[in-house]
């Protein structure tokens, strides 16, 4: 994922370079999120016959995916913010400051960030070995369902 391309940052580091870089795919990875949360609140998917327990921990998943992919862009925002980088949206569209220079909300939430970013790669690790599991033990075609 991107957010391991983030070098470590100082308090007067400038935004250029990877970190230039990190903001960009960032920003448009929210974008991204955006057109899908849309997308999926307009069309179900059909129905899967699984056990309870296992609907249940894919629904978790599933919407823990949903609110780290929106949550960690966010919180980065907000920290780039409060450092008075310029984020611009995909590396070309300037974007709306979300925090005040300085603030101590900013701050911490860089760290929330990066917390949340490393939850983030855990579940997307969890989410593909649930999804080889279906396709090479359980053999049951839930993976065939996310290709047409
Ligand atoms: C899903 C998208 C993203 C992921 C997975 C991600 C991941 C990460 C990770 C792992 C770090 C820690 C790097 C380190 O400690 O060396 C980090 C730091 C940072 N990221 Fe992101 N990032 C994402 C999107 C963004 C966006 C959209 C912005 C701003 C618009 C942003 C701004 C920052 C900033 C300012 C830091 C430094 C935080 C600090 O140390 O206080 N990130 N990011
Ligand atoms: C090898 C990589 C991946 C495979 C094989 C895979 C496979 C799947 C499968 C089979 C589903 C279930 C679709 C269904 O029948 O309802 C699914 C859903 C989902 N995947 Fe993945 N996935 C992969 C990577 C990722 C990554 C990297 C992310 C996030 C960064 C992600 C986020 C999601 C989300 C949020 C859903 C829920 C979709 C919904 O129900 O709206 N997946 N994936």
């Amino acid at each position: 994922m991107i957010g391991w391309t983030m070098p470590d940052v100082h308090r007067d580091t400038k935004p250029i370079g990877e970190i230039a870089w990190h903001l960009g795919v960032g920003t448009a990875l929210l974008a991204v999120m955006a057109c899908r949360i849309a997308w999926r609140a307009t069309h179900q998917p059909p129905p899967h016959n699984l056990p309870n327990a296992m609907r249940a921990i894919s629904a978790l998943t599933h919407g823990a995916l949903y609110m780290l992919l929106l949550a960690v862009p966010l919180l980065g925002w907000i920290n780039a913010s409060s450092r008075a980088w310029a984020v611009k949206l995909g590396g070309l569209v300037a974007l709306p400051s979300l925090s005040t220079v300085g603030s101590s909300l900013g701050h911490a939430m860089g760290d929330v960030h990066s917390a949340l970013a490393w939850a983030l790669l855990v579940l997307i690790g969890l989410h593909i070995t649930a999804a080889l599991y279906h396709r090479f033990v359980l053999r049951d075609g839930a993976l065939q369902r996310m290709m047409p």
